[in-house]
């Protein structure tokens, strides 16, 4: 019999932390209803003390899912007691507290006085902070896990004191995150087991381990982890997450799946809804998932040369060690067109992940038609980026009424505008080097502010003369980014609305200086308890 290993998602925290893929309330929720059909064990929603979008977040997710629901605070009462707050609707809820426990981390988050003159004594308060918390938590919520942030480069003799005070104070998970995805997977095995020996009461708790990406070991590293006892791994989907992201929830679970024969560990994961979560993930949070990326990319499937044709027409098996069917990539593509009903496209939206309520359906219908009488043929994709450009302002901040540029080889591009806000309606005009500036320029006249813009790129998303154009943006606001996707059969257009939906997701993060200053603070972790 194979054991089972606890899929602990957590695309809406860590994930939501890579640059630019903010995700509001309802795409979350969306996002976590995916997540709950995809079968994993655990969604972590938030960082609920950081903002009130996360608390809600959290709470709307709690409210909604059966499956369980960990929210994350630093080992500080107020964070846990916002934590819990959020959690209080979960059917299954969990805190998830953390403290930092290597050298790197105490001696900089830690650096006053106040916490210690000497390491050893800094190590010790961090020794107390971690059992408090764990025992405030384990006061509201039976279900609490641990994690000691940055274990991967911490002594394992002061690793194994803290965890095991963590585990007396009553967590039930112990989780040894490679936070700066620093170790190797012999070198990560190794500290599982040493771990497994040192510490008394190990047996009380699940071993958890969240590995990051950035020698790209991520995957690798949870997996060898296994062989030393871990039982539940943290993982996103795509893989996204700070900086190089961490471990794939996709590549966990197929090499677990596909390697049966030398792993005996096995997941609840239904791995045909990996391909709609992947979409769905990518489409709301603008990360673009790269061709040859395992499992979802969209190359994971294709065979481009001859003698690889040849061998998969001969016997499949030849060149494919899973099936696309596996993984829920669909084999043939459903066409929906202009005479399609409405319940037509509901129906096949529920299938592809995605459960619009009435009003976003409504809307979403109208996009629909409009687009069938264009392209004719509307295949799962044409719909996947409707979705993923749902937020187009037209039902909360900005929104764009009318855009007309004027354009020619010998004339100055010139965009008119008007925009929708919240006051009401406003009419720019503005000139630029080529359209999408002088679009660009307008909109940040119409604001009445200007916008760094760190990445913009445009391209085609779908086929054919009617393709959709999608353009991708991020702007950087006060030490933050916020992306934004735009699509149209029209590029410029695509732009002007990406370009509206940063700044929309910048206003919704409450991106007002108190709150940058809370988030920044958050970041930086630094302990008062
Ligand atoms: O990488 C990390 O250490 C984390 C913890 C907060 C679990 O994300
Ligand atoms: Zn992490």
């Amino acid at each position: 019999m194979s054991e089972r290993i606890i899929i602990f998602d957590t695309t809406l925290r860590d994930g939501e932390q890579s640059p630019g893929a903010a995700l509001n309330v309802t795409e979350k929720l969306e996002i976590a209803r995916q997540l709950e059909k995809l079968r994993v064990d655990v969604i972590e929603a938030g960082f609920p003390v950081s903002s009130p979008t996360q608390f809600e977040a959290v709470r709307r997710i709690a409210d909604s899912v059966s499956v369980g629901v960990a929210a994350l605070a630093r080992a500080r009462e107020e964070d846990i007691r916002s934590a819990w707050q959020s959690l209080r609707g979960a059917r299954k809820p969990r805190i998830h507290t953390f403290s930092s426990t290597s050298d790197y981390h105490i001696t900089g988050k830690f650096g006053s006085d106040r916490y210690g003159r000497s390491l050893k004594e800094k190590r010790q308060t961090v020794l107390r902070m971690s059992r408090e918390a764990v025992a405030y938590a384990k006061t509201l919520c039976d279900d609490v896990e641990f994690s000691a942030e940055d274990a991967g480069r911490t002594d394992i003799g002061y690793l194994a004191e803290v965890i095991e005070a963590a585990i007396e104070a009553g967590a039930t998970t112990v989780n040894i995150p490679d936070t700066t995805g620093y170790t190797l997977p012999d070198e990560y095995r190794r500290k599982i087991a040493g771990l497994k020996q040192r510490v008394s009461n190990i047996d009380r708790a699940v071993i958890s381990v969240h590995c990051h990406n950035d020698l790209g070991l991520a995957v690798a590293n949870s997996l060898a982890s296994l062989e030393a006892g871990a039982r539940q791994i943290e993982c996103t989907v795509n893989g996204i997450g700070e900086r190089a992201g961490n471990a794939s929830l996709e590549e966990i679970v197929m090499a677990l799946k596909v390697r049966g024969d030398l792993m005996k560990w096995q997941t609840g994961i239904n791995t045909r809804e990996i391909y709609n979560s992947s979409r769905l993930v990518s489409g709301f949070t603008g990360l673009i998932v790269q061709p040859n990326k395992a499992i979802v990319g969209a190359n994971a499937f294709s065979h481009e040369s001859g003698i690889h044709q040849d061998g998969m027409l001969k016997n499949r098996e030849t060149y494919e060690i899973m099936t696309p069917e596996e993984v829920g990539v669909p084999k043939t593509r459903i066409v929906l067109g202009r005479h399609s009903g409405r319940h037509g496209l509901k129906a096949r939206l529920n299938e592809l992940g995605y459960t619009p309520d009435e009003e976003a359906l409504n809307a979403l219908y109208a996009r629909f038609t409009d687009l069938a009488d264009k392209k004719k043929e509307v295949y799962d994709d044409d719909l996947r980026i409707l979705m993923g450009d749902h937020d187009r302002g037209e039902s909360s901040g900005l929104g764009l009424e009318f855009l007309q540029v004027h354009l020619g080889t010998h004339a100055i591009p010139t965009a008119s505008i008007r925009l929708k806000t919240e006051e009401g309606l406003i009419e720019e005009s503005a000139t630029g080097d080529g359209p999408v500036a002088a679009v660009f320029n307008a909109i940040e006249r119409a604001l009445g502010q200007k916008f760094a813009i760190e990445s913009y790129q445009v391209r085609s998303v779908t086929s054919g003369r009617c393709a959709l154009g999608e353009a991708l943006l991020r702007i950087r606001v006060r030490e933050r980014s916020f992306n934004g996707r735009g699509i149209s059969t029209d590029v410029v257009e695509a732009s002007a609305r990406a370009f509206l939906m940063a700044i929309n997701r910048m206003r919704q993060s409450g991106d007002s200086e108190k709150q940058s200053n809370k988030e920044k603070s958050t970041a930086v972790l630094s302990h008062t308890a």
